[in-house]
């Protein structure tokens, strides 16, 4: 906490020694109301939590599980973009503590380092008769895992900061960085729009001008990474010139 910049974000952090999500406590949190700005962090999740159901790995202090609490004033159709927006803020805040390793955005919401992953992002929502109620913004990096700290079949498709930079990174300064940024961004998002959060995550994007396979719930198929939209939605560009405008997908860089 000594290390904080920020004004708001974690001034009220809960921290813990094992939970099983960070997600789940802060859904507690946020129904007892809990302040903008709340964090959750804990040294180990025996149940991790990732996008579309699936577990995430998150091994005793070999990285950073915390969740963050906001409260932001906008429709809950705005509430997608906060994901990508804190797409920004990490990789922002990496971008600062890393020399070597140059980590990168891949739609819609992983960071990866050298094509693989080493941070993913969960938005869930609270609302209420078309109000948010609370956001929560899960966000789990991984910072000194060796490759046999990975379960084998991620072994190929999982990073560390560690590994990719070659030295341990210091986890207390890198969520102090990282809180500042998120703050920075996600009001910068509430009161500015999408605009200048869209520029710079095409700029820190390894999605855009690309060649995906794209697996949606409908159909597989091949194109071009054109941009996203303003509302975050992913444009990609088929063979025979049809542009998809993609919400939620799988998408392989090829
Ligand atoms: C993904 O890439 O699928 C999203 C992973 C999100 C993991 C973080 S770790 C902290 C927070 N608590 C959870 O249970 N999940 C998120």
């Amino acid at each position: 906490k000594a290390e904080l910049q920020t004004e708001q974000f974690g001034q009220d952090i809960y921290y813990y020694d094992v939970v099983d999500s960070t997600q789940n406590i802060a859904h507690r949190l946020a129904q007892d109301g809990a302040k903008h700005g709340t964090v959750v962090i804990s040294e180990e999740q025996t149940a991790g939590k990732g996008r579309l159901m699936r577990p995430w790995e998150s091994t005793r202090q070999k990285g950073i599980w915390l969740t963050v609490i906001l409260r932001p004033d906008v429709p809950p159709h705005r509430a997608p973009q906060f994901t990508l927006v804190t797409a920004v803020a990490v990789v922002q805040a990496l971008q600062e503590l890393l020399v070597q390793a140059k980590p990168q955005i891949k739609w819609p919401n992983d960071v990866l380092i050298n094509g693989k992953k080493c941070t993913g992002i969960l938005t869930e929502m609270q609302a209420e008769s078309d109000v948010i109620q609370a956001l929560l913004i899960g966000i789990g990096i991984n910072v000194s895992q060796s490759e046999a700290d990975f379960p084998k079949e991620l072994q190929s498709i999982a990073t560390s900061l560690k590994l990719e930079e070659g030295i341990d990174i210091d986890r207390s300064k890198l969520i102090a960085t990282l809180l500042h940024k998120l703050e920075i961004y996600t009001a910068l998002y509430v009161t500015d729009g999408f605009d200048q959060i869209r520029k710079l995550w095409e700029a820190n994007s390894c999605t855009i001008g690309q060649r995906l396979e794209v697996t949606t719930a409908r159909e597989t198929f091949i194109g071009e990474a054109i941009g996203i939209t303003n509302d975050g939605v992913l444009r990609v560009q088929k063979d025979d010139g049809e542009v998809k405008e993609i919400y939620t997908a799988d998408i392989k860089i090829l």
